[in-house]
């Protein structure tokens, strides 16, 4: 078990720890913590900071005197602990009345009234300091097709992220929008499923430059798709603005396990990625370490900090891994010989234009036979990752 610091910078959604374990099938498993309670719990087990929706600190039904109490209470929190509110985010899904979304509502009423519950809390992400606000629109979608006019909802979608984008420019806010895409669950299909759809989605966007995306791991296996690649294309794009880490075992339900308690070979390639970059271009992530999981309902209130801990433990352990599978010169000498660093040379020389490669007679020349029976020796370079994932190395 590695020991996390705030070095580290490994933050947590308040919502995490402080699942009751509440289901579809089944009454809560344990009772509701007090969520300034878990912001000093998480700081004492090592984390930098938190993060949270408006409705894990102040009820939906607070009145203002209410708010303003408990708003205080968090900022005495965050300046008794040192933990960093490093993003905030917005409940626009488990109220009733966004029973059809919150933006993409048919109703024009709801969405004037989640445009201002999000509005609202902006304000406040900017008064406690956050650097990001996390749109996640778990209800903006369908179960049936007729129900939507899917342009009009596209144009809406965009209306709303691109009114809090101009207001948050407004006030002189240092924050920028995280997208969080999700294929399902809630909803039968969620609008922006992928971080490919959101990465387009923004590109439309006027407000656009400080719209990113914020990657969950097991949304994207969810889908299919591969995390790692994900992540790697929006930082590509300058878009990773935030991520949240969990574990899944493949599509299924959202499960939202310990990260590393899923698919343990893809997490380590996440963590490769987040931790030295890409070979082109070395350097790690900079942004917060989040974890977006939920304590199996199995577990009490031992197994919440257990698991609390995991995720950070594990995300130690596979640091450690891939920074010695990187400074390993046999796996140096394997992805030479598997051509990985050569992708860093343009396909293009200098200056030459596609007339002069359709002229050059050392393509069309080219033995495609001999060049066809390359072994690249990436089953080879995988199995060093995977003795360098177990410890046999
Ligand atoms: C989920 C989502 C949420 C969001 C959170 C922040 O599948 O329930 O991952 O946990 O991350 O609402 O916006
Ligand atoms: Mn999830
Ligand atoms: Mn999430």
């Amino acid at each position: 078990m590695l020991t996390p610091t705030p070095q580290d910078k490994f933050s947590f959604g308040l919502w995490t720890v402080g699942w009751s374990a509440r289901d579809q099938f089944g009454k809560a498993s344990r009772p509701d913590l007090d969520p300034f309670d878990s912001i000093r719990k998480l700081s004492e087990l090592g984390a930098w900071g938190f993060t949270f929706h408006d409705n894990d600190v102040i009820p939906f039904d607070a009145t203002e005197q209410e708010r303003e109490q408990l708003i205080g209470k968090l900022e005495s929190t965050i300046s008794d602990t040192g933990m960093t509110c490093e993003m905030v985010t917005t409940d626009t899904f488990a109220e009733p009345i966004f029973k059809d979304g919150a933006f993409t509502s048919n109703d024009r009423s709801v969405r004037r009234y989640g445009l201002r519950k999000v509005l609202r809390n902006v304000d406040l992400a900017g008064r406690l300091g956050a650097s990001t606000f996390v749109m996640w629109g778990g209800r903006e979608g369908s179960e049936y097709d007729s129900s939507k006019d899917l342009f009009a909802s596209f144009e809406r979608y965009a209306e709303g992220i691109d009114t809090v984008a101009a207001y948050i420019k407004s006030q002189g806010y240092d924050m920028r929008i995280g997208l969080e895409p999700k294929p399902n669950e809630p909803r039968g299909n969620i609008f922006l499923p992928t971080v490919g759809h959101a990465l387009a989605f923004i590109e439309k966007l006027e407000h656009g430059d400080i719209v990113g995306v914020n990657p969950e791991t097991g949304h994207e296996q969810m889908a299919t798709l591969n995390y790692t690649h994900g992540l790697a294309q929006a930082l590509w794009a300058d878009k990773l603005f935030h991520i949240d880490l969990n574990g899944q075992h493949g599509p299924m339900y959202d499960q939202d396990l310990v990260f590393g308690h899923g698919d343990l070979i893809s997490a380590f390639f996440t963590v490769d990625l987040l931790e030295n970059g890409f070979p082109s271009r070395p350097g790690a992530y900079v942004g917060a370490r989040h974890f977006d999981y939920k304590p199996s309902r199995t577990e009490h209130l031992q197994g919440v900090w257990d698991s609390a801990a995991a995720n950070m433990s594990t995300y130690l352990l596979l640091k450690q891994r891939a920074l010695a599978f990187r400074a390993d010169p046999e796996v140096q000498a394997a992805l030479e010989e598997a051509g990985v660093n050569s992708m860093a040379e343009p396909t293009l020389a200098q200056g030459e234009s596609a007339a002069d490669l359709l002229a050059d007679d050392s393509v069309s020349g080219l033995d495609v036979e001999a060049v066809g029976e390359r072994n690249y020796g990436f089953v080879r370079l995988h199995q060093l990752a995977v003795e360098h994932l177990m410890g046999a190395r």
